[in-house]
């Protein structure tokens, strides 16, 4: 079972903090070199410092998910950079509202939607056009438990069921160019996104009353599963969707 990611090149989306800067930091440590993107530069360039200490290469580019030209521009930096990319990690998401299904207005839909889904799979789009050319790849998207079942964020839960169809329509379709395409559904996980449900005791009380684990997760506890989904390790596995939820879907 070889897990090693040595010599591989891995662009990871949204990842100046949060679960996304953990698989950064993670996949370094299993010997990758990576490009990391999210809008805030200076935010992405501590993450680079951090990473460069280690050894590693890494190459930060602002860019904002859910514009095409944007996405087209941070591929060409990485091509220019590192001339391949072998790991993409969709991780990049937004939800700017707790507003209820009956309550949610368009404007919120459509910046869940533009970032979450559009922009999730036109980058990936351009990232498996070269993964084709030069051989194949591995792409993994950061989808959710709320695409699973239904909670608190309707638009969000729904953005997150279309990243899980997404992540089976793309295995489908680019196996015949050796790309695999898998996902993790993350719980409740300590970051600035959740802030607003986690430091919430009324509803971290009912979140956790419905986790085995009995306790929201830590960001680094993403990481595993992702060096294994990028990694030969998981070679004969595609179209999947891994929960990383203490047990909640259960
Ligand atoms: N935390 C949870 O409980 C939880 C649970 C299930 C799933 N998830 C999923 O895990 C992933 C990471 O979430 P997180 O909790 O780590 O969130 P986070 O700490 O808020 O980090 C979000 C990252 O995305 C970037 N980002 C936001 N909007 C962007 C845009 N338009 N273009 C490019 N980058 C953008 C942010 O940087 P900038 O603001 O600088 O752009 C930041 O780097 C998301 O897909 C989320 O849906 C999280």
């Amino acid at each position: 079972m070889d897990l090693s990611l040595e010599n591989k090149v891995v662009l990871i989306t949204g990842a100046s903090r949060g679960i996304g800067q953990a698989i950064a930091m993670g996949l370094t440590q299993a010997g990758a070199d990576v490009a990391i993107a999210s809008r805030k530069l200076p935010d992405l360039e501590k993450v680079a410092e951090a990473i460069k200490k280690t050894g590693r290469k890494c190459l930060p580019v602002a860019a904002h998910i859910g514009k095409i030209e944007e996405i087209n521009n941070l591929v060409k930096k990485v091509m220019d950079e590192f001339g391949k990319i072998d790991i993409l990690v969709n991780n990049a998401a937004t939800n700017p509202t707790m507003a209820s299904a009956i309550d949610i207005d368009d404007r919120a839909w459509d910046s869940i939607m533009n970032l979450n889904l559009k922009g999730l799979f036109f980058l990936s789009q351009a990232v498996a056009r070269i993964m084709k050319e030069k051989g194949g790849g591995k792409i993994i998207n950061v989808a959710s438990i709320a695409g699973i079942t239904p909670d608190i964020l309707p638009v969000y839960s729904i953005s997150k069921a279309g990243v899980i169809m997404a992540t089976k329509v793309m295995a489908q379709q680019w196996a015949i160019y050796n790309i695999r395409v898998n996902a993790i559904a993350p719980g409740l996980t300590k970051t600035r996104f959740s802030e607003a449900l986690w430091k919430n005791q009324d509803i971290l009380n009912i979140a956790m009353s419905r986790t085995p684990l009995g306790r929201p997760a830590e960001p680094e506890e993403m990481v595993g599963a992702i060096i294994y989904l990028a990694s030969d390790a998981s070679s004969y596995v595609t179209g999947q969707v891994l929960a990383i939820d203490g047990g909640m879907t259960i």
